[in-house]
């Protein structure tokens, strides 16, 4: 039975966190629509200069750029045995679309990683990431930043555009008009879980694969997509 793995949150979860151990854990390919929009930027294409302006000011990309990217993604031969993504779906029309993708593949196992907002704030406003590669430079403060390098590829580390108090008051507020809906949307799915990610990192790793292993349990191996 293939995994096919949600990771839900609000800015700052740990939902990338959590994704990308999960992932290296069990060699599955680790999606993130966040991280294919800041590569798009970089690389300075036309949907990355487009996203550019659109994600320094905390808002949604549209559905439609949103959904073709992962269409495309998901067709791709590294997602047979499954897949996790993180920080896609973020509006009903993108999980409406997803579930129309998943007909025929086995059910989504969806992770909604809680934490208190005032925590959100303070990991946020603190995160330092690699200008390079991209990762989180885990326990590196921002006054840190041109003094230590990133400890994956020796890239210089930055603080990322969206992680000013500003912005990420309004990303919080685009979550819960948004994105927070989606919880009402899937958690009448057997394959619905709860985490808490207040917890330290470890501790939340431990809860989201019991509640993976319990949710996969509870999805059987029916291959509708859709478990309600
Ligand atoms: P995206 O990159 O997805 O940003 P986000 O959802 O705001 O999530 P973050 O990456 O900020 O947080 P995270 O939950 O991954 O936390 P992390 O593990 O890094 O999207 C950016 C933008 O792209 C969006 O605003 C939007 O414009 C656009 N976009 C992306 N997807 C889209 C879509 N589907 N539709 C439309 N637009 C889209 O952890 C955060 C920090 O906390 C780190 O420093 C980490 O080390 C630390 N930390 C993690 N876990 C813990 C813990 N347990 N205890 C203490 N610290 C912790």
């Amino acid at each position: 039975m293939g995994l096919h793995l949600i990771v839900l949150g609000p800015p700052g979860a740990g939902k990338g966190t959590q994704a990308e151990r999960f992932a290296r854990e069990r060699g599955l390919p680790k999606i993130s629509t966040g991280d294919m929009l800041r590569e798009a930027v970089k690389a300075q294409t036309e949907i990355g200069l487009r996203a550019k302006a659109i994600m320094d000011r905390g808002d949604l990309v549209s559905d439609e750029v949103i959904i073709d990217i992962v269409k495309e993604r998901l067709d791709r031969a590294d997602v047979r045995k499954g897949f996790i993504l993180d920080g896609f779906p973020r509006t009903v029309a993108q999980a409406e679309a997803l579930d129309r993708l998943m007909e025929g593949r086995d059910p989504l196992v969806v992770i909604d990683i809680v934490v208190p907002e005032t925590e959100l704030v303070r990991r946020l406003t603190s995160r330092v990431v690699c200008n390079d590669c991209g990762r989180n430079a885990e326990g590196v403060d921002p006054n840190d930043i041109g003094i230590v390098a990133c400890r994956f590829c020796g890239g210089q580390l930055k603080q990322r555009s969206d992680d000013n108090e500003t912005v990420i008051l309004e990303r919080l507020m685009v979550y819960h008009r948004d994105t927070q809906p989606l919880v009402e949307y899937y958690r009448p799915r057997s394959t619905f879980r709860a985490v808490d990610g207040s917890q330290p990192p470890h501790r939340v790793a431990a809860a989201l694969n019991a509640a993976i292993e319990s949710a996969r349990q509870a999805g059987g191996a029916g291959g509708s997509g859709v478990v309600r």
